[in-house]
């Protein structure tokens, strides 16, 4: 076979392979088998002196991976907050994988640094935040924290005269960080990453949902910056920006937003009111590969102040492109190098416009509420108000709880997760795949009260 044809035929053959496990992941089971994971011990061994053929290698990784693999892209699974991945989006992905680009600069690869650009834009419509914002197109919402904070920091000190990028922290003035009881710990993790500590951070109380208690804010003078949240991991709910950025705005601290899956509520008519006043911020992380249904990995950190970020994360070298008239990626995240995730961001939002997106987080939301009914009308216990896409339940004390979570699991229709809400341990339902119907729910919802009544 000539050298073409055999990329032809394994290209081919890896799209045959990823299109079979597609098809079959409504009939497969969520979890994998103890068998199928206890084979992937065969992938272990030393590293071979001498190449495998690639035909054999693609083959290898099917036959073993595929079938340990946990169903996370199927309709089915509810585990964490974790978004499947929209048909479109992988054929665009496969596509942008062939072309390997390096989105660093814009004169290098004009069509993905384009389509960035555009996805960004539309983002910044979508969810309504102020013309002008500076985007970075980075890994997940954790590093969107981190760039997001990392400008933050960059026009804090600048404000104070103190030069963070040159200089570091070592001697610089103090600054406040308030963060709320239920601070995702990729913020807190951020923070430590920024030289601001992981354990200085003043802590602001929350209610029962896991809201700031904007009656109980801390009180604050001098720089600052204060991380806000939309969309708790295990309520769903969102914390009061508008009225903390009314706080800050009177005392010129920062506002950020994780906004990893909840930000997306501001793209629905039904659920935008849950991000009232969300644009006087003056950043917002979030996720692409959770609700906008994108393949890993894929986040966004959105900042107000261009400059801001442009001066915490742009380098300069001789032999880099940077003095251009376009947007160059690399001059907004971390990163120099990386794939052009932004080209799924595009896709998604091509292919779904405007009213799909708002029905897909629509449909996410209403299949939420399908079980908080279920289960309460099945005699259990939804320990949150389900404003969004988040269901918390209990059915009974911390063991008969795991046992039922681990005999779902077991059992394979559907993939549910433990989680502990204000000292009380619960399943977690999180409803983010675009492909989950009503159907889905209710034989997921059979089984789980069937097994929750044996114990
Ligand atoms: C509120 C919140 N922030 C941050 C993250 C971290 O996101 P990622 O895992 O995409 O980095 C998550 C993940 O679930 C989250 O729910």
């Amino acid at each position: 076979m000539s050298e073409v044809s055999k990329v032809r035929s394994l290209l081919a053959d890896a799209a045959e392979r990823g299109i079979r496990y597609r098809e079959s992941g409504d009939q497969r089971r969520v979890a994998p088998t103890a068998d199928a994971v206890a084979a992937v011990a065969r992938f272990i061994e030393p590293l071979p002196d001498k190449g495998s053929d690639d035909a054999d290698v693609l083959a290898m990784l099917d036959e073993i991976g595929s079938p340990a693999t946990v169903m996370m892209s199927g309709p089915r699974y509810f585990g964490f907050v974790i978004g499947g991945s929209l048909p479109v989006t992988v054929a665009t992905n496969w596509l942008t994988t062939a072309w390997d680009q390096n989105v660093g600069m814009h004169e290098v690869t004009p069509a993905t640094a384009t389509l960035e650009q555009v996805a960004m834009d539309w983002m910044i419509d979508l969810f309504g935040l102020p013309s002008g914002t500076a985007a970075a197109f980075v890994t997940g919402a954790t590093v969107a924290n981190f760039t997001a904070l990392a400008a933050a920091r960059n026009r804090i000190y600048s404000d104070l005269g103190w030069n963070v990028e040159a200089d570091g922290l070592h001697g610089a003035p103090p600054v406040t960080i308030v963060v709320s009881e239920e601070t995702h710990p990729t913020v807190i993790k951020s923070l430590g990453l920024l030289g601001f500590g992981r354990n200085r951070a003043i802590r602001a109380p929350v209610d029962s949902q896991g809201r700031i208690d904007i009656s109980r804010f801390p009180q604050f003078d001098g720089p600052c910056i204060i991380c806000t949240q939309a969309g708790n991991l295990n309520t769903g709910s969102f914390d009061p920006v508008g009225e903390i950025c009314e706080i800050a705005k009177s005392k010129g601290a920062w506002v950020h937003v994780d906004g990893a899956f909840g930000l997306w509520a501001a793209a629905s008519p039904d659920r935008k009111h849950l991000c009232a006043g969300f644009a006087a911020a003056d950043s917002w992380a979030t996720d692409a590969h959770k609700w906008l249904n994108v393949p890993y990995d894929s986040g966004i950190a959105f900042v107000r102040d261009a400059g801001a970020l442009k001066s915490s994360m742009a380098i300069t070298a001789d032999y880099l492109l940077t003095d251009s008239e376009f947007r160059n990626p690399s001059d907004f995240t971390p990163e120099l190098s990386r794939r052009a995730r932004g080209v799924d961001v595009w896709a998604a939002l091509k292919s779904l416009g405007r009213q799909g997106v708002a029905e897909m987080i629509e449909l996410c939301c209403r299949n939420a509420r399908r079980f908080a009914d279920g289960l309460s009308k099945a005699g259990f216990e939804v320990l949150n108000d389900v404003v969004l896409n988040q269901v918390l339940v209990s059915f009974g004390d911390d063991a008969t709880n795991r046992k039922i979570i681990a005999e779902i699991q077991e059992d394979g229709t559907c993939w549910c997760g433990a989680t502990l809400w204000q000292q009380r341990s619960a399943m977690r339902i999180s409803v983010c795949n675009w492909s989950t119907t009503a159907e889905d729910v209710d034989r997921s919802l059979d089984v789980i009260v069937e097994i929750a009544n044996r114990h």
